[in-house]
């Protein structure tokens, strides 16, 4: 019998499920090269060299956008996590079932399927499924019946909106802004209130310790950065004032977003949206507050799903194992020619 693997191949998170293991493994989606072309790191070990490296290391993310940006490296990737998840005993015909998202160009769709069929995994069979679906199975709801569902998956690159029914989607809005919005605006933030200079990673972890979508009483997370001058390395502890002031615009921007796609909702479906609230997944969802935060700006009930991160992946693990679900994976899209 055939292993089968599902995957979400996320700007920042690389999601494998193996079917066999029944595990999940969620690593930074990020590699390290040196020299040009030889293989230092991947994933977390390779996140931890980020920001760090000496000239001839490069560390990138081959997913920008939620779209594979960089296929040389996303292919050399995704061998090495498949062989990790695999303990390198890797057998015969393997069958995958993978995550794309919908909002991106046919070519882009494509070469998420590409890549799984040319990376030495032994690939046998591969299936779409449409993000937004698997987003909302692994969030716990059948989106197959007649209900309207709304997931709005705020992850690192992007934040995707999706009005779902009947298995199929019907309304969806995608924002380019996720936690790495967050990231930057915290680094200029702690940079204009504290002269300050920090690295991405700092502000991450500034972002989980303190940050919130409600201004609540100040609390402070230490920071090492630069002084801008004195040019010289120090510690500080930065408010959750400043951190709260840095990101809470961008949070309003995915709020509008919601609201502006129940605008364009049809009224039935709307009205199970109010019934049954709207579900939020994606990474960034763990923000302190964010429950709070949308049902105030929404006057909606909001559901935070836990583990917002694996929502996709956990969805494709359902739809693997339920066989009333198969139907929810499908071929790719034959390539379309212009011209
Ligand atoms: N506790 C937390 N509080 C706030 N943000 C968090 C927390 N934990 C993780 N994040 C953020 O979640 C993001 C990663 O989420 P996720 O795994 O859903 O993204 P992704 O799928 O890789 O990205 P995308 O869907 O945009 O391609 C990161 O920006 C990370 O900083
Ligand atoms: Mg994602």
């Amino acid at each position: 019998m055939a292993n089968v693997y599902g995957c979400d191949i996320g700007t920042s998170n690389m999601k494998l499920f193996s079917k066999e293991r029944d595990e999940v493994l969620n690593e930074k989606n990020i590699i390290a090269i040196a020299n040009k072309d030889e293989l230092m790191a991947f994933g977390d070990d390779a996140f931890q060299m980020y920001e760090k490296a000496p000239d001839y290391i490069t560390v990138s993310y081959p997913v920008k956008y939620g779209v594979i940006a960089d296929i040389d490296n996303m292919e050399k990737l995704f061998e090495n996590f498949f062989r990790k998840m695999t303990h390198g005993k890797m057998s015969g015909g393997n069958d995958f079932y993978i995550a794309v998202p919908t909002d991106i160009t046919e070519v882009e769709q494509r070469a998420f399927y590409e890549l799984v069929t040319n990376a030495k995994v032994k690939a046998r069979n591969v299936y779409i499924v449409d993000k937004p679906i698997a987003d909302g199975i692994g969030a716990g709801i059948d989106v197959t019946d007649s209900k309207g569902v709304m997931v709005v998956n705020i992850g690192a690159d992007t934040t995707e909106i999706s009005v779902m029914s009947l298995g199929g989607i019907v309304k969806s809005k995608s924002i380019k802004i996720g936690g790495n919005k967050l990231d930057e605006s915290i680094v200029s933030g702690v940079r204009r209130s504290y002269n300050l200079v920090i690295g991405l990673k700092t502000a991450e972890n500034i972002k989980k310790q303190i940050g919130s979508a409600l201004q609540g009483e100040e609390t402070f997370a230490k920071a090492f950065g630069r002084n801008i001058m004195s040019g010289l390395p120090v510690a500080m502890d930065v408010s959750s004032d400043v951190v709260y002031d840095s990101i809470i615009d961008h949070l309003r921007s995915i709020v509008d977003a919601v609201k502006m796609t129940l605008e364009i909702t049809p009224p039935e479906l709307a009205a199970d949206i109010i019934a049954y609230g709207i579900n939020i997944t994606g990474g960034t969802s763990a923000i302190r507050d964010l429950q709070s935060f949308f049902e105030m700006e929404t006057n909606l009930k909001a559901n935070i799903i836990p583990n917002g991160s694996e929502s996709v992946v956990n969805g494709i693990r359902s739809i693997i194992s339920t066989p009333s679900y198969r139907k929810l994976a499908h071929a790719p899209k034959e390539k379309t020619y212009i011209g």
